[in-house]
This record gives structure tokens, C-alpha cells and sequence, in this order.
């Protein structure tokens, strides 16, 4: 289907958040073919029961085989899960008192992340840590800074039942409240042929996020070939980045995995920006049990990072590289959120991280020149995906009116 036409499907469907298919297809081709559980449209729920097959198109610079194997087996892409899936998403009803979804917080005016330090749940609790992109979190091996999870639908689970999150007490009660909502009721039993389970619920969510794929940047472009797509300033970046900067050894990119991640877990010496690795370590050792889920957001234990899962003491203080797609558009940045900007980023890596017993081997000071810092910062924004940009620039004007 053209583009054009595309859009011009997506603008009849008339559903709030239904941008998001647009999203993907407005990259040219997106994730979803046409005919699926969306065409026809006006009532969101009236279109779930045909389970149509799901006829993935992926954005330029995106691996769609390795998105097939992530798909599991046990919960198929049906587009009519997906559309479930987007509402429970953006339902604030799935916190205690209304006012949280997992949008508030992974907000595609912020290329779904927000622009918060750290995360602000119900009531306007803070938690300890700065909320990530959704946008690819299908492709990391772990989810979470600590990698806590190992699924999306696992992952989904917890910010529910989080105190300073949405804070339901029990994952019962957001079953019992979901099936308050007639609606609910009459999509899961279409789309699942049964009740609603929280185990049925989360696998929507994960559906949905499925979809949240993000490339089709200037940065593909120069990757597929076309010498244009980036400034003299990024293309140096890139050098850097894979050379003198070194950035490429944790935040690592090739074809088949093109995410800027290792998916691995390192000390860069964020942890010890405020306080001491002793004092640290000394936590550690108090350590006994605790859920992992409320140790994460507590601020007392947050900075122990990859121990939380691990208890091997060379992991405290150890963060799961995040991928770069999109980065320019999420600050502020780090596990913790404690620095501002790209540029400020950078810096931290210039001086060498923060220094303390667990330092990984790879960070040491750079020497970078004042150039060269400014040309891995216009790198990083080559990175940014043209509808996720477009997408959040329209949501902040929004917001603003
Ligand atoms: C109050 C803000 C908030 C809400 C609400 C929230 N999240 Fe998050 N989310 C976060 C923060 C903060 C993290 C990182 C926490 C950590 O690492 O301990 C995170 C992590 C994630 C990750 C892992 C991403 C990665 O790169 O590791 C995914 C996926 C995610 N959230 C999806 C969801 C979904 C789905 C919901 C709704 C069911 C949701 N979130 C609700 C703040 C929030
Ligand atoms: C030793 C592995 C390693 C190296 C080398 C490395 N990074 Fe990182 N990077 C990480 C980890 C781990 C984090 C998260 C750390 C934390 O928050 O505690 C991170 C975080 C970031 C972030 C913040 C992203 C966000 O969403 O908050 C940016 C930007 C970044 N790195 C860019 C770079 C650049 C540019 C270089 C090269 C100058 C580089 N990194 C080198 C591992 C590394």
C-alpha cells in the first residue's frame, strides 16, 4: 500500500491512539498490513473477534527475522490482541485511584519515555529511576535497568501491583476491576476465548509493545547505502563511536542485532555519583530477601543495580546498557536520570565514568576535544527514527494547547 494511502486509512479510523499502526506504517511499510482488525473501524471493540493474521512490515534498519523468533510461541500476534493490548496500555484504570497508565510514563510524546528525573507513579510518588523507551524493548534480552524480567509480559506485571507506580494492592484486583468494564470482558473473551486472567492481560500489553518498532533513521538511511543521510559532523561521530570513543564495545551495533546494546550489564560509575561504593557495598551486605520489584524503586537499594538479581558482589553498581535508538528525544539520562543532556552524557564518558572498585575495564578517560565531543552527540541524533520524532512534536504541541 503506498503511503499516502496509508495515512489516508489511518486518518478514517478516527481512534484516539490508533496513530500508533501509524506509527509503524507511516515508516513506509509499516508493521501492519491493511485488512486486519483495525480496517472498517469507529468501534474498538467491535472489530476483536476476527483474530486476523498478523502481516508484519518492519522499518528500514529493523531485522524483522529476529522479531519473528521473538515472538513466543505461546503468545501468537493477532491483530485484534494488539488493539486490546494498546487499550489496556493507555487505561489509567489499571492504577488504584485512575490516574497512572503505562503511558503516563512511556509517553509517545516522549518517544515513550517521559522527562522526568525519575518516574512519578500515583499520588505523585517518586520511584528511584529513570523510566526507559518501550519503543524496541521487544529486541532487549532483559528488560528492566537490572534486567529483573526476562520477558515483556513478565515485565508488565509489576509496575501494576508497584506502590509508587500504578499501586494496586494484588494482581487480583486489577483482574476483579477489568472485569468491571464490560467492554474488557467481551474483548478477552474474543481474543482469548475466555475470561480475563492477569495472565491474559499482561500477554495483550506485550502484543502491543510488540509493535512499538522504531528505525528509519538518517542513520539507516547511511547504513542502506545512501552516503547524504548524514551531516560530515555525524559520520565523524560514527567513527568515534566505534573507535577513540570506544562506545561501540558495550553499546554495540551490526546487522543482525542493529540496537546499540550488548544486552549486557555494566559499572560505568553512575551508582557512585552521589555516594560512596563503600557504603554501597556495606547495603549490599544487609541484603537478605525482599521483592525485587519494590527493592528497585526503593531508593535505598535502587543503586545496587544488577546485585538486586544476581547477589554476585562484582555486579553492584551494574546497569544494563540501553540501546541508543531514539536517545536524543529521551533526556534526561541514565539509570538514575542524573545527567541532562547528550553533551553531558558524553562528558561523563570524557572524564573516564566515575571511578570505584567494580569500574568496568572498558571505561577510561578519553581526551576527547571539544569537536569531538559535539560530533558523538550529532551522531546520537541521527539515531532518531522520522515518525517518532514527527509523533512527539505533534503531542507536545497538543499538550500545550
Ligand atoms: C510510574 C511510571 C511507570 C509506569 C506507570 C510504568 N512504567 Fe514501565 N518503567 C518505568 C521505570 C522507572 C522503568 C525502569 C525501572 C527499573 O529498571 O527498575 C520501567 C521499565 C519498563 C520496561 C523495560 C524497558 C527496558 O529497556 O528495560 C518496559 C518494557 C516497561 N517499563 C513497560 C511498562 C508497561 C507495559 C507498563 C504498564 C503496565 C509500565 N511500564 C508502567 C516507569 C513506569
Ligand atoms: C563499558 C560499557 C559502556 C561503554 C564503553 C559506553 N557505554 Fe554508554 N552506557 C553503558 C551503560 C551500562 C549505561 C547505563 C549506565 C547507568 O545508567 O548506570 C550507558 C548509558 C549511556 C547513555 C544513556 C542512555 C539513556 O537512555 O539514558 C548514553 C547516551 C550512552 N551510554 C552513550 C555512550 C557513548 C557516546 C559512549 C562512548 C563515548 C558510551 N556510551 C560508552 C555502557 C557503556
Amino acid at each position: 500500500m503506498p503511503r499516502q494511502e496509508n495515512l489516508r486509512w489511518i486518518a478514517s479510523l478516527g481512534l484516539i491512539g490508533v496513530w500508533m499502526v501509524g506509527l509503524v506504517l507511516g515508516s513506509a511499510p509499516g508493521l501492519f498490513g491493511p485488512g486486519g482488525a483495525f480496517s472498517g473501524a469507529g468501534m474498538l471493540f467491535a472489530q476483536a473477534a476476527e483474530s486476523t493474521s498478523f502481516q508484519p512490515k518492519f522499518p528500514l534498519g529493523i531485522p524483522g527475522d529476529l522479531w519473528s523468533i521473538l515472538v513466543p510461541a505461546e503468545n501468537p500476534m493477532t491483530s485484534a490482541k494488539v488493539e486490546l493490548g494498546r487499550k489496556l496500555y493507555f487505561d489509567k484504570r489499571l492504577s488504584a485511584d485512575n490516574t497512572v497508565a503505562c503511558s503516563t510514563c512511556h509517553d509517545a510524546a516522549f518517544a515513550f519515555a517521559d522527562e522526568e528525573r525519575v518516574a512519578v507513579g500515583i499520588k505523585h510518588q517518586k520511584g528511584a529511576r529513570n523510566s526507559p523507551t518501550v519503543l524496541n524493548a521487544v529486541f532487549n534480552e532483559f528488560q528492566f535497568w537490572d534486567g529483573r524480567a526476562p520477558t515483556l509480559e513478565e515485565q508488565a506485571k509489576q509496575p501494576l501491583t508497584n506502590p509508587v507506580e500504578m499501586g494496586m494492592p494484588s494482581h487480583d484486583a486489577v483482574v476483579s476491576k477489568l472485569k468491571g468494564v464490560p467492554e474488557y470482558v467481551k474483548a478477552f473473551k474474543d481474543v482469548f476465548g475466555g475470561e480475563i486472567t492477569i495472565d491474559r492481560a499482561v500477554q495483550a500489553i506485550a502484543a502491543f509493545e510488540r509493535t512499538l518498532v522504531a528505525g528509519d533513521s538518517s542513520f539507516d538511511r547511511f547504513v542502506a547505502g545512501d552516503q547524504t543521510a548524514l551531516s560530515d559532523s555525524a559520520k565523524r561521530g560514527w567513527n568515534l563511536f566505534q573507535n577513540k570513543g570506544r562506545c561501540i564495545s558495550c553499546h554495540a551495533f551490526n546487522s543482525t542485532s542493529p540496537f546499540f546494546t550488548d544486552n549486557k550489564f555494566h559499572n560505568i560509575g553512575v551508582a557512585m555519583n552521589a555516594k560512596s561504593f563503600d557504603a554501597l557495598a556495606r547495603k549490599a551486605a544487609t541484603l537478605s530477601g525482599g521483592s525485587l520489584s519494590t527493592l528497585a524503586h526503593d531508593e535505598a537499594y535502587a543503586e545496587l543495580g544488577r546485585f538486586l538479581v544476581s547477589r554476585q558482589p562484582k555486579d553492584i553498581g551494574a546497569f544494563k546498557t540501553p540501546g541508543l535508538r531514539n536517545v536524543a528525544l529521551t533526556p534526561p539520562y541514565l539509570h538514575d536520570g542524573s545527567q541532562a543532556t547528550l553533551a553531558d552524557v558524553v562528558d561523563f564518558y570524557d572524564k573516564g565514568g566515575e571511578p570505584n572498585p567494580n569500574l568496568d575495564g572498558g571505561i577510561v578517560k578519553l581526551n576527547l576535544t571539544a569537536e569531538e565531543k559535539g560530533d558523538l552527540v550529532e551522531f546520537m541524533k541521527a539515531l532518531t527514527s522520522d515518525d517518532i520524532a514527527r509523533e512527539a512534536k505533534s503531542r507536545v504541541a497538543e499538550q500545550k494547547k
